[in-house]
């Protein structure tokens, strides 16, 4: 490629991975409960919500409505040509005003305004801004503080759906007893169509950057997340097996159909399922179905390069004289009663020497099959970590959909104790490191990013940003802890996926440490997290995550001992 070419191409990646980090909705601060989001948060809500069709409720994403009126077929269109294109642009800064005079002076001002803007016609926009009045009066008004005095004197609580408030905005409003779903009706119909998309990406992604598809992939499952999204997840798993959920008299996901490979056309791949403990309690028909799923997949008779289920089967079958219900087996758990993975615990209490102990933990801990023995009768956990090693031995990549912009990879440890755990059980079964990745639903493009591109698009966006970690100082003591929090999480990816850039450790000395101003305010808010937060750098250091120079490591040796001085009185 000629140096201007190439000039070109850096800057337009570069130009997009701005954008990226410029749409992100980035929470800031802690929610307080009884609280409603001041008017930037409440206004960034409403635009997020505003941009995607509802037809459950009749109503048009905002962004669609413009593209229309200016005669392209979508937004989503519009999306395909790039982070620099003008149309987009445009389309933004005109759903960014429309909102803008909504907030200040209602529904109907933001429908003439639309219409004088973009010639959307005010019919076609009015369902749109019923739904952002009603959204916005609940945002305003909530019953968490009356709701919480109702719990402690054990009175009743009105029900309400658990979902995120951009996928679903009926969670509002807050202060309800969330309820679960039905987990027959897992996955929903909108869910499997939207997860088509994701799996197909995931997959063309693995097959851009290795030239195949994976032979085996290893996925996670969480409950809250298939609350949210109504399967979600489930669903990916289901593309990528090539089934999908069939549903009896009942209307209850029951069964699976076979979709056929000229229909899928790609091959089958092989899914190792690990679901969370709260998934286990909560979808126990949808493992069934799961568990069907693999099964009917691996007896189908096709060829093995189309049907890498059938295929891994029948090597393990053949290479360990392993019974069918054995080598079949893909879906694992907790034991009947536990819960969670104690990866997490490991890493933040620094209690291993050797990366491979990661691995070990979450297998110890996750290895508890849930399926069917050869006379078909039910198995509920049980204890198989041969059975989990010999799947997870055939893994290629590994992979987790996110479901909600307010919960990213470093702001809970659950991320990496789940996905960096299985990452790390691979590695050392596989002999060789996943590609790990990660879906984002959250925008109205689904994206697949590599688990090292997520890392920086989060440290970007929240860690390292003035917004985010202002918005956190503003909660005193809880927010140097929330800050600390990131950067534990952070580590917790180097330890179990090797995934952090040096530079992002380079930064957070540079902006929480070496800064004297602002190592002073967070040693007056909170002494303890900063103290923490410096030994799990020189932690990245010693465990070789990061090499900085000896006169920054003296450095940090110095902040350490004279944190630890202070009398824990204070
Ligand atoms: C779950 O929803 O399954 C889950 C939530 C938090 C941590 C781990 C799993
Ligand atoms: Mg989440």
């Amino acid at each position: 490629m000629n140096p201007s070419a190439d000039r070109d191409r850096r800057i337009a990646e570069l130009s997009e991975q701005l954008i990226e980090i410029e749409e992100r909705l980035i929470p800031t601060g802690l929610h307080v409960l009884g609280r409603s989001p001041d008017s930037d948060k409440r206004a960034d809500l409403l635009r997020m919500i505003a941009s995607f069709d509802r037809p459950e409720h009749g109503v048009r994403a905002l962004t669609n409505l413009i593209a229309e009126a200016a005669g392209i077929d979508s937004y989503e269109e519009v999306l395909q040509h790039g982070p620099n294109n003008e149309a987009r642009e445009l389309i933004d800064r005109i759903t960014k005003e429309t909102i803008e005079v909504f907030s200040a002076s209602g529904a109907d001002a933001a429908g003439e305004f639309l219409k004088s803007r973009a010639n959307v016609e005010i019919e076609a926009s009015r369902p749109s801004f019923e739904l952002l009045a009603d959204i916005g009066r609940h945002l305003d008004s909530n019953r968490e503080l009356e709701a919480l005095m109702k719990a402690l004197r054990g009175e009743y609580i009105e029900p309400g759906p658990g979902a995120d408030i951009v996928q679903n905005p009926l969670v509002l409003p807050t202060g309800r007893n969330t309820h679960a779903v039905n987990p027959y009706s897992v996955p929903s119909r909108a869910a499997f169509i939207r997860a088509k998309t994701a799996a197909e990406a995931l997959l063309r992604r693995y097959r851009d950057e290795h030239g195949r598809y994976p032979q085996a992939l290893a996925m996670v499952l969480w409950g809250l997340d298939n609350i949210k999204t109504q399967g979600e997840g489930v669903a990916q798993a289901l593309w990528l097996l090539g089934v999908r959920p069939v549903r009896d008299a009942l209307n209850r996901a029951t069964d699976i159909e076979v979709i056929p490979l000229e229909e899928l056309n790609r091959p089958r791949v092989d899914v190792v399922m690990t679901v969370s403990g709260i998934f286990r309690d909560l979808f126990t028909p949808t493992m069934t179905l799961l568990d069907k799923a693999v099964r009917a997949v691996a007896q189908l008779d096709e060829p093995f390069e189309m049907n890498y289920v059938r295929r891994n089967i029948q090597e393990r079958i053949d290479s360990s004289a392993a019974s069918f219900d054995d080598a079949v087996t893909r879906v694992f758990s907790n034991a009947p009663g536990n819960y969670g993975t104690n990866v997490n615990f490991m890493v933040m209490q620094s209690a291993w020497q050797n990366e491979s102990a990661l691995g070990d933990l979450f297998v110890t801990r996750k290895c508890f099959a849930y399926t069917r023995d050869s006379r078909g009768c039910t198995v509920e956990g049980r204890e198989a970590p041969e059975l989990m090693g010999e799947a997870l031995a055939r893994v290629k990549a590994t992979y987790q959909n996110l479901d909600s912009f307010e919960v990213g990879i470093t702001d809970v440890d659950h991320y990496f104790e789940y996905l960096g755990g299985i990452s790390k059980a691979v590695e050392s079964r596989a002999q060789s490191r996943p590609s790990i990745y990660l879906s984002d639903s959250l925008s109205p493009h689904t994206r697949i990013r590599s688990l090292e591109e997520t890392v920086r698009l989060e440290t970007r966006t929240k860690t390292l940003n003035p917004k985010w970690y202002e918005g956190m100082l503003k909660h005193g003591f809880r927010g140097v802890a929330e800050i600390e929090n990131h950067v534990t999480n952070t580590f917790g990816w180097s330890a179990t996926a090797n995934a952090v850039d040096p530079w992002i450790y380079t930064e957070i000395g540079n902006t929480f440490l070496f800064d004297e101003q602002m190592f002073e305010r967070l040693r007056e808010l909170n002494p303890y997290s900063l103290e923490s937060l410096a030994k799990r750098l020189l932690e990245a250091h010693e465990r070789g995550y990061w090499n900085p120079d000896e006169e920054v490591l003296e450095k940090l040796r110095g902040i350490i001992e004279r944190l630890h001085a202070i009398p824990t009185s204070l």
